[in-house]
């Protein structure tokens, strides 16, 4: 998601911007009362290099409380664009809330009534038990905008993106949102896509899509030539592996002639999604990890499309964000990633648990650690051939 994580960096610049002297003990724990629309000048110590020119823009978790209802997890909070713009040796920073759907339904309601990852909605307090029950029955407003997660520039586009199948146009120099949302699965048939594409030299953005067939659900690899939603297409698409557990994979790898994909242990349940859409619960209430499974490594030929016959395994990891991957001389696939020992990392980043004192025994820790894979592409690409 990028990740909010993203935005530690641009938090250290908001604090640089307006030199406040009491940080909180971790800068994840901050809520974002009002934006700051009008530029902030930065205070500079030494000298700006008269070469560097240009804007930083990020989107991360911006408005935790709404009214007297509180997001519970660091993947939510309303989305708040960050800009920072270096020129002429001046630096200036820029922030504005994500004009989406999800922030005008909450503003209006003063509660949360959209939900994210770790939170589900909060129901009207006013509301009938009757209510409550005839709710069970019929499918809550659609409203999955809130673009937190990962900044893109498309052409002359700059895209808000978070993990559903919405985004948001942004202005890159005022961060005004423009136009209404676009939903992706209205051109290609997805159900949700990643806040990470890969953008190929030659302009077509490529993203890593699910969805689901009667064989149960697929991961999909969607195209959008030249950055056009109007000409998504499906690429490729592969089932998972388990039919009521597909995994969750917040981003993939691109090389040459590969798709990759790391289909980790980490899963979202799917009766327990169904179900807790009626009994208020969160998505991540309906994920399971599966310690004693393995990674599988799902290779796709791009030129095809088609699932590569070896399935490479792995102990189980789970990752957020590939670093690199490329293709070698010798046929060697190389995958580098930002590797973390357990799916139950995003228990970690609960306020809740973040709240607590690093000292606390019963604190969730996270860590990651560069790891390298190398799948032997060419080797098994000969093996398979000799069945
Ligand atoms: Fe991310």
């Amino acid at each position: 998601m990028a990740l909010p994580l993203h935005s530690i960096v641009i938090f250290a610049l908001l604090t640089l911007a307006h030199g406040e002297p009491d940080l909180p003990t971790s800068s994840w724990l901050r809520h974002c009362e009002k934006d700051t629309p009008t530029p902030v000048q930065g205070v500079t110590e030494g000298v700006v290099p008269a070469w560097l020119e240009g804007r930083l823009t990020r989107v991360g978790p911006g408005m935790r409380h709404v009214g007297s209802t509180s997001y519970r997890h660091l993947f939510d909070p309303l989305a708040l664009l960050h800009l920072v713009t270096v020129q002429g040796g001046e630096v200036t920073y820029t922030s504005k809330y994500l004009d989406s759907d999800a922030y005008h339904a909450n503003m209006a309601a003063n509660r949360i009534v959209v939900g994210g990852f770790g939170t589900a909605p909060f129901p009207d307090p006013c509301r009938t038990l009757f209510d409550r029950v005839a709710s069970w029955f019929s499918r809550p407003p659609k409203i999955m905008d809130n673009c937190l997660v990962n900044v893109l520039q498309v052409r002359d586009q700059m895209v808000a993106m978070t993990e559903t199948d919405e985004m948001r146009v942004v202005d890159a120099e005022t961060l005004n949102t423009l136009g209404n949302k676009i939903t992706i699965s209205d051109y290609v048939a997805i159900r949700q896509a990643t806040a990470h594409p890969h953008v190929d030299p030659d302009g077509t953005v490529y993203n890593l899509a699910s969805s689901g067939n009667r064989h149960g659900p697929t991961y999909n690899i969607i195209s959008l030539p030249n950055g056009e939603i109007e000409k998504a297409k499906m690429e490729a698409s592969i089932l998972a592996r388990w039919r009521f557990h597909p995994g969750y994979m917040h981003s993939y790898a691109i090389t040459e002639n590969y798709f990759i994909l790391l289909e980790s242990p980490f899963t979202f349940s799917i009766g327990a999604l169904l179900a807790g859409r009626y009994f208020g619960k969160s998505f991540e209430e309906a994920m399971v990890w599966f310690p004693n499974e393995k990674v599988h490594f799902r290779v796709i030929e791009r030129r095809t499309g088609q699932e590569h016959p070896t399935t490479f395994t792995s102990d189980a990891f789970f990752t957020f964000h590939h670093i690199n991957a490329y293709e070698t001389s010798d046929d060697m696939l190389v995958i580098d990633v930002s590797y973390i020992e357990s799916g139950e990392i995003v228990k970690a980043l609960y306020y809740s648990n973040l709240n607590k004192s690093n000292t606390d025994p019963t604190k969730f820790k996270f860590d990651s650690v560069a790891k390298r894979f190398i799948l032997p592409m060419g080797r098994c690409q000969r093996n398979a051939h000799r069945k």
